[in-house]
């Protein structure tokens, strides 16, 4: 018998995957769905035999429903969270936690007050690859980190479809935000960003985010971000994280060093196998991970893998980057 029930509230891509999981996990069942666009819910809950809400706290309040996926737009977390926290629902909200440190707060206090827990979905710190670099370093095989370099790009399909609503450093950058400041182990104190703009015009949005990033231990770190790859490349993501100390050197890849490569007569590509990939007919990878995770802690009474001051300083770091963006200079951080 599944011990936790689950609404998910919004329904794209992300919402899709959440509900499948949920509805596929042993200890979960999904009860209720809801978005602002009513066909979406009715499609999922035919395919669960859920209840498609006809309102976001119908959904939140359906009988059964003891955890809540908001995966709505980036810009949008503030009301279902703390619709759901106030309802005392344990909340798990995709990344980034909001695109405002004030929202972020909110929905914190929201979550502390009503004494329900709140995770934020950061899949990567669930990808067993930037685990095990995260263990060797633990392990002191890098010694004193000095630098450390992200990358996270995507191909121009994911700019057109999101920039409009969001920028690639909340979208992308977050990420590996987070990561490296999990590696490193301290805070960023100054950040530095440079962004162009030739493609994603019409949306309103950067195409490639470059920021350098100066941390409390003296270590220097580089990310960059974009969104506007073509699509004639193989892999839709192209991941890098490479941590170089005074003992030693970590690096990741991802996106372009996957194991899988399927070919038509004009391109190849690489299916992502890591995140979300179905096999056994369900869904798989990293974001199964963190959804077991998350249901796991709340069963079991453990600390979450990341917490929700975590997923602020992240986004505290996307907005200084934004901050440099617009004043052309390096701004000084504080969390
Ligand atoms: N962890 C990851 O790897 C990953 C990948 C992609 C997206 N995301 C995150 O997931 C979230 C959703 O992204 P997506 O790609 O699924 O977007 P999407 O555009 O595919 O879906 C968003 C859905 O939310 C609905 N929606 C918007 N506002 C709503 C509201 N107020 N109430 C109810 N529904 C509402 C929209 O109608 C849409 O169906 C974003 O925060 C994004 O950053 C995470």
């Amino acid at each position: 018998m599944a011990e936790l029930g689950a609404a998910v509230i919004g329904l794209g891509m992300m919402g899709e995957r959440h509900g499948r999981i949920w509805a596929e996990l042993p200890q979960t069942r999904l009860v209720a769905v809801y978005d602002i666009i009513p066909e979406k819910a009715q499609e999922m809950a035919a395919e669960y035999g859920c209840l498609a809400a006809s309102s976001l706290e119908a959904a939140i309040d359906a009988a059964g429903v003891n955890i809540v996926s908001v995966c709505t737009d980036d810009q949008a977390h503030l009301e279902p969270c703390t619709v759901a926290a106030e309802a005392g629902k344990h909340v798990l909200v995709e990344k980034p936690l909001a695109t405002d440190v004030a929202d972020c707060d909110a929905i914190i206090a929201a979550a502390e007050s009503n004494g329900v827990r709140l995770m934020v979905g950061h899949v990567v710190r669930f990808d067993p690859r930037y685990q095990v670099a995260k263990a060797a370093i633990d392990e002191g095989r890098v010694g004193d980190i000095v630098q450390i370099y992200g990358r996270r790009n995507n191909v121009l399909a994911s700019g057109r479809r999101i920039g409009p609503r969001t920028s690639v450093a909340y979208f992308l950058g977050v990420h590996d935000l987070d990561i490296m400041r999990w590696y490193i182990g301290c805070e960023a104190v100054r950040v530095y960003a440079e962004s162009c703009r030739k493609v994603l015009t019409e949306e309103g949005a950067d195409d490639s985010i470059f920021t350098l990033l100066k941390y409390e231990n003296d270590a220097v770190g580089c990310l960059e971000t974009c969104w506007v790859v073509p699509e004639g490349q193989p892999n839709t993501l192209d991941a890098r994280l490479e941590v170089v100390g005074t003992k030693g050197r970590v690096a990741v890849r991802a996106g372009d060093s996957e194991p899988l490569e399927v070919s038509g007569t004009e391109r190849s590509w690489r299916p992502d196998i890591a995140y979300g990939p179905i096999y056994t007919g369900q869904q798989g990878g990293a974001l199964k991970y963190q959804l077991e995770h998350f249901a796991r802690c709340i069963i079991d009474d453990k600390e979450f893998l990341i917490s929700a001051q975590d997923a602020k300083a992240a986004v505290v770091l996307a907005r200084a980057i934004h901050q440099s963006l617009e004043s052309g200079a390096p701004v000084k951080v504080s969390q």
